[in-house]
C-alpha cells in the first residue's frame, strides 16, 4: 500500500501543500507566494502574511488534494511546520491541518521547517549518498547541516547576523532593486562584472563554520553613500549597478562556497545538498557545479520548487518521521525558534 502525507507549510509568506507518496513522489505540490503582496514593505509584514495564509489555506489544500487525486481519507497522515516561523503564520497552517486529523481520524506530524529544508535533497534524490553536508540559506535562515541519516542531523554553524537570502534582500533594497532581492540581483547581476568592486567575505575565525553578512550590507552602504561626504546627488546608473549587483552577489556566493568547502573537509560526507530560497540562485549553483574542491561529493541540487518554502518537502520530512514512529498530538504548540538538535521528537503512535 503506498504511503500519502499531506504536508501543509505556512511558517512564512508561501502558503503551500503539496501530497508526498512513499516519501519521494511528489503527486502534488501547490505553492503561493504572497511576494507581491509585501513588495511595498521590502519584507515580510507578520500581521499581513498570516491574513493571506488564512484566506487561501483551505483553497491551497483542496488543490494539493486534486491535483493528487485524492480523498482525504486516503491520506495517511498529516505533517505541518509547526516551527520555526512567525507564530501568528504557523498558527494557520496548523489548524488547517489540526483539523483534517480531527475530522478524518489521522496522525498529525510537527515538521521544523529548516530540517525540512535540509532533507530536501533526500526527496529531490532518494538515494543521495549519507553522511551529506546540507547548506540551507533562505531569507531567515543560513546554517550548515551534517545530516547523518535521515532524522538525525548536526548543525555546524549558522549565521550570527543577516541570513544570506536577507543580505541579498537589503542590497536590492540599496540598490534601489524590487523585493525579493535575492532574484532581483541575480537579474541585475547578468553581464555585470564581478570584479568591478571589492565587498568583503567575511570567514571569521579560523575553522569556523558560522557565517556573517552584515558587513557586507554595511560595505555596500558606504560605497553608496561613504560616511562623512556629501550624499551623492544622483542614484547609480543602471550600468554601475549592473557592476554593484554582479559583485554584490559574488561576495555571497564567495562566502557559501568557503564555508562548503571548510566543512567538507575531514567529514567524510559524501553528498552536498542545498536548500532554501537563495539556493535558488543561478550563480551559486553554476559555482558549485564546477568546484574543483567540492568534486568527489554528489552534488544534489534540488528543482526550484523544492528549494523555496513548500510544502512537499515538509510532506518529505514528516514521512520519515512517520516511518520513525514519530506523532505529535493534537495541542501541538507552534514554536518561533528552531529546533537546535536536529534530531527527530521521536513519540510512539498510540494504535488507532
Ligand atoms: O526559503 P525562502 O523562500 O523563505 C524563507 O524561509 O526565508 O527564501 C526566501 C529568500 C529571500 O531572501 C530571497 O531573496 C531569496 O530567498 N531568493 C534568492 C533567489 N530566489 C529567492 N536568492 C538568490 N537568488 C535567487 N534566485
Ligand atoms: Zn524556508
Amino acid at each position: 500500500m503506498p504511503l500519502n502525507i499531506l504536508g501543509v507549510e505556512t511558517s512564512c509568506d508561501e502558503t503551500a501543500a503539496a501530497v508526498v507518496q512513499d516519501g519521494h513522489r511528489v503527486l502534488s505540490n501547490v505553492i503561493h507566494s504572497q511576494v507581491e503582496l509585501h513588495k511595498r514593505w521590502r519584507g515580510v509584514v507578520p500581521e499581513v502574511a498570516s491574513r493571506s495564509h488564512t484566506e487561501r489555506i483551505l483553497s491551497i489544500v483542496t488543490q494539493a488534494l486534486e491535483d493528487a487525486a485524492l480523498e482525504p481519507d486516503e491520506l495517511d497522515a498529516v505533517a505541518v511546520t509547526h516551527r520555526p516561523g512567525m507564530v501568528g503564520c504557523l498558527l494557520v497552517g496548523m489548524a488547517a491541518a489540526k483539523a483534517i486529523c480531527w475530522r478524518f481520524s489521522k496522525p498529525l506530524i510537527g515538521v521544523d521547517h529548516v530540517q525540512a529544508h535540509v532533507h530536501s535533497g533526500l526527496l529531490a534524490e532518494p538515494d543521495m549518498p549519507l553522511p551529506a553536508l546540507c547548506l540551507v540559506a533562505s531569507g531567515g535562515h543560513t546554517a550548515l547541516y551534517h545530516l547523518h541519516e535521515p532524522g538525525r542531523s548536526e548543525r555546524l554553524g549558522t549565521t550570527r547576523d543577516d541570513a544570506a537570502g536577507e543580505a541579498l534582500d537589503k542590497g536590492a533594497a540599496l540598490l534601489g532593486l524590487p523585493y525579493a532581492g535575492g532574484p532581483s540581483i541575480q537579474d541585475a547581476a547578468v553581464g555585470g562584472d564581478r570584479a568591478a568592486h571589492k565587498f568583503p567575505r567575511t570567514l571569521l575565525d579560523k575553522g569556523s563554520l558560522d557565517f556573517s553578512f552584515s558587513g557586507l550590507k554595511t560595505a555596500l552602504l558606504y560605497k553608496l553613500a561613504p560616511p562623512g561626504k556629501p550624499k551623492p546627488a544622483a542614484p547609480p546608473s543602471a550600468a554601475e549597478v549592473q557592476d554593484l549587483a554582479a559583485s554584490y552577489q559574488e561576495a555571497v556566493v564567495d562566502v557559501l562556497i568557503a564555508k562548503l568547502r571548510r566543512a567538507a573537509q575531514g567529514r567524510g560526507v559524501r553528498s552536498l545538498c542545498i536548500g532554501g530560497g537563495v539556493a535558488k540562485n543561478a550563480r551559486l549553483r553554476e559555482r558549485l557545479a564546477a568546484d574543483p574542491h567540492l568534486g568527489s561529493l554528489r552534488l544534489v541540487m534540488p528543482p526550484m520548487s523544492l528549494c523555496a518554502d513548500n510544502g512537499a518537502m515538509i510532506a518529505g520530512l514528516g514521512t520519515i518521521l512517520f516511518r520513525a514512529g514519530a506523532v505529535s498530538p493534537l495541542d501541538l504548540d507552534a514554536v518561533a525558534t528552531a529546533q537546535t538538535d536536529g534530531k527527530a521528537k521521536v513519540r510512539r503512535r498510540t494504535p488507532r
